[in-house]
């Protein structure tokens, strides 16, 4: 049976773990000394390894292995990676958030571990817990038994009581940097045997915005389209309009060839592109103009290759900064009123004829 690439590749010890060394080193410290606490707040967006640390912390307690802890291949460390070991338990907030489900937690609790040496809760999502759930659990925390650790898991830690909050330890998640996730997402297309472009990672780096899940989601989409993945068929596959298309239609607009250039937006549209997207991503190319006519290195500021940065420094020879400023206003604004109107293609068709115009009119590109 096919698995997610985000399933097989969670990692099983810390090594792997992406982007979250102030975590593991404070996990690690306590592990080493024996000074790890009865409840754990882990926040932070989503995908970014709460779970995960969860249960490596779980492991870690567990582990009967040698080495450093959890060392992922002894019998308890399997068990907690497949799920079966009884004296973890993942419990999801979203859907037992009730008193009743706290209650049954607390009549468990206090029976000592089974299998391991430790017994761990995981709860996920803790800020859907009810009112009521989160009292009732704060009882079992104020008075926690021996050998058991509480691991709070949530996007949202604004939306926990003070009073639950207050007896955590609270680890922040942080979200990835693009640099780290391509590292080990072309160590991963090495291991599955999936080729693919630089390029094609940072597009796919850049759209996870942080978070690790979302990433090999998308890679796994892309890699199991086709063997050999480029830049242009992650385009195609998020529906994101390429670079050449930003190319092209600011040439048209520079050009005074405004009908062409509302042919290739209602071309781009027709594809399923979102029409705000769209201008804002437009944006953003006038913005690459921008960086490339004023840095001497912009493959420092710029997520792009060296190609496609050849293809707008080329572009920008051809623009003044002055039409440049004058297109990024007209956009934006048009995207500020778009939110409020029921047509909001409209407004962006506009903005393309004027920007058209200002340049005609200007005389100069
Ligand atoms: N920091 C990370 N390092 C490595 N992989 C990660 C990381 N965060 C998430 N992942 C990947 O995403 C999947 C889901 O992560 P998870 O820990 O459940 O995220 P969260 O609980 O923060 O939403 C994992 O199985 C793993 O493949
Ligand atoms: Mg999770
Ligand atoms: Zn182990």
């Amino acid at each position: 049976m096919y698995q997610a690439l985000y399933r097989s590749f969670r990692p099983e010890t810390f090594d792997t773990l992406l982007g979250q060394e102030h975590i593991e080193k404070i996990l690690k410290n306590q592990l080493a000394s024996g000074t790890t606490g009865h409840a754990y707040l882990f926040c932070g967006t989503r995908g970014t390894g709460k779970t995960t640390t969860a249960r490596l912390l779980a492991k870690a307690l567990n582990c009967t292995g040698e080495g450093e802890k959890p060392c992922g291949r002894c019998p308890s460390c399997k068990a907690i990676a497949d799920g079966s070991f009884v004296d973890v338990m993942e419990i999801d907030a979203a859907s037992n958030r009730g008193v009743d489900d706290i209650r049954e937690l607390r009549e468990t609790v206090n029976f000592p571990p089974i299998q391991g040496k430790c017994k761990v809760y995981i709860i996920d999502e803790a800020h859907m817990l009810t009112k009521e759930a989160a009292n009732a659990f704060l009882k079992t925390l104020e008075e926690p038994p021996e050998n058991v650790v509480f691991i709070l898991a949530t996007t949202e830690p604004e939306k926990l009581p003070a009073t639950i909050l207050s007896r955590c330890l609270r680890l922040d998640f942080r979200r990835v940097s693009e640099e780290t996730m391509i590292r080990r997402f072309s160590e991963i297309c090495r291991e599955i045997g999936a080729q693919i472009d630089p390029d094609a990672l940072g597009l796919i780096a850049g759209q996870a915005d942080g978070s690790v899940r979302d990433g090999l989601s998308l890679l796994d989409r892309c890699v199991s389209a086709g063997n050999h993945v480029t830049r242009e068929d992650v385009l195609t596959l998020l529906g994101m309009a390429g670079i050449e298309t930003y190319l092209r239609i600011t040439d048209e607009v520079l050009a005074g060839r405004t009908g062409e250039a509302l042919t290739t937006l209602a071309e781009v549209l027709a594809e399923g592109k979102e029409v705000n997207q769209f201008a804002r991503d437009w944006m953003e190319h006038f913005r690459d103009l921008m960086i490339v006519k004023f840095t001497a290195k912009p493959e420092n500021v710029l997520n792009l290759s060296l190609e496609n940065i050849e293809r707008i420094k080329k572009q920008a020879q051809s623009v003044s900064i002055e039409t440049i400023r004058r297109c990024i206003v007209l956009l934006s604004s048009a995207l500020a009123d778009a939110k409020w109107s029921p047509k909001p293609r409209l407004l962006i068709e506009l903005a393309l004829v004027q920007m058209s115009r200002s340049v005609q009119e200007s005389g100069a590109r």
